[in-house]
């Protein structure tokens, strides 16, 4: 019976605090990954380069609606952040550009490397946080709420942003609504858009229905 509790507990302890048992648990990513994050490669062929990553070196793609790119670190491309609980973007945005309004399962830390934003959120409460940054500047967002920034200035714009996640996930307001086979009807009745406005950005965002 004592053996019985212990072992629920060292499992129960085991799951609360996954790869404490490790210095580190490179992501295996051959495998399907679980609730806690992928399985860890075999340790005796991990290599320096498993704790490297150059990716953020190149500029996201700004070709698009939003003249906003992203170049993510997460752990499906930087297989060492597999349980570490941290993670990074590049967020490139080119003049006009803006990081639509998103939201991510975890806190978000951003530092302005160039240019002016405008950036915030809207809490739980919809009380509005914003403020324009200028270089060097940093904002916290609380995770999951809805928050955004807007480059309001004569020149690219260039952020790095850090997350309690090596994989936060990222729901986009807009694609999030109007990229997805939902009736338009639908969309109209659960978010009371004109029909014709849902129709339109569907078209945008390559929705269907
Ligand atoms: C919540 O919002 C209301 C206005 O809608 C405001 O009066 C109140 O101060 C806000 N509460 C907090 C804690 O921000």
């Amino acid at each position: 019976m004592i053996f019985r509790i212990l072992s629920i507990l060292s499992l129960l302890i085991s799951l609360s605090s996954a790869n404490i048992v490790f210095d580190y648990c490179v992501g295996d990513l051959s495998l399907p990954p679980g609730p806690t994050g992928y399985s860890c490669k075999d340790p005796t062929t991990v290599t320096v380069d498993d704790f490297v990553y150059s990716g953020l070196r190149d500029a996201g793609n700004t070709a698009n609606i939003f003249k906003f790119g992203a170049n993510t670190a997460y752990a499906p491309q930087f297989p060492g952040l597999n349980g570490m609980g941290i993670s990074m973007v590049r967020a490139d945005l080119g003049v006009g550009g803006v990081v639509p309004l998103h939201s991510h399962r975890v806190a978000e830390l951003a530092i302005l490397i160039e240019g002016t934003l405008i950036a915030g959120f809207v809490d739980t409460n919809n009380t509005a946080y914003y403020k324009t940054l200028t270089k060097g500047d940093m904002m916290i967002f609380p995770p999951t709420l809805f928050h955004f920034q807007a480059n309001i200035g004569s020149t690219p714009a260039l952020a790095y942003v850090s997350f309690a996640s090596e994989n936060p996930g990222n729901q986009i307001f807009t694609t999030g609504l109007f990229r997805n086979t939902l009736p338009s009807e639908l969309i109209e009745k659960v978010t009371l858009l004109d029909l014709a406005q849902v129709q339109k950005l569907k078209k945008i965002f390559g929705g269907s229905n």
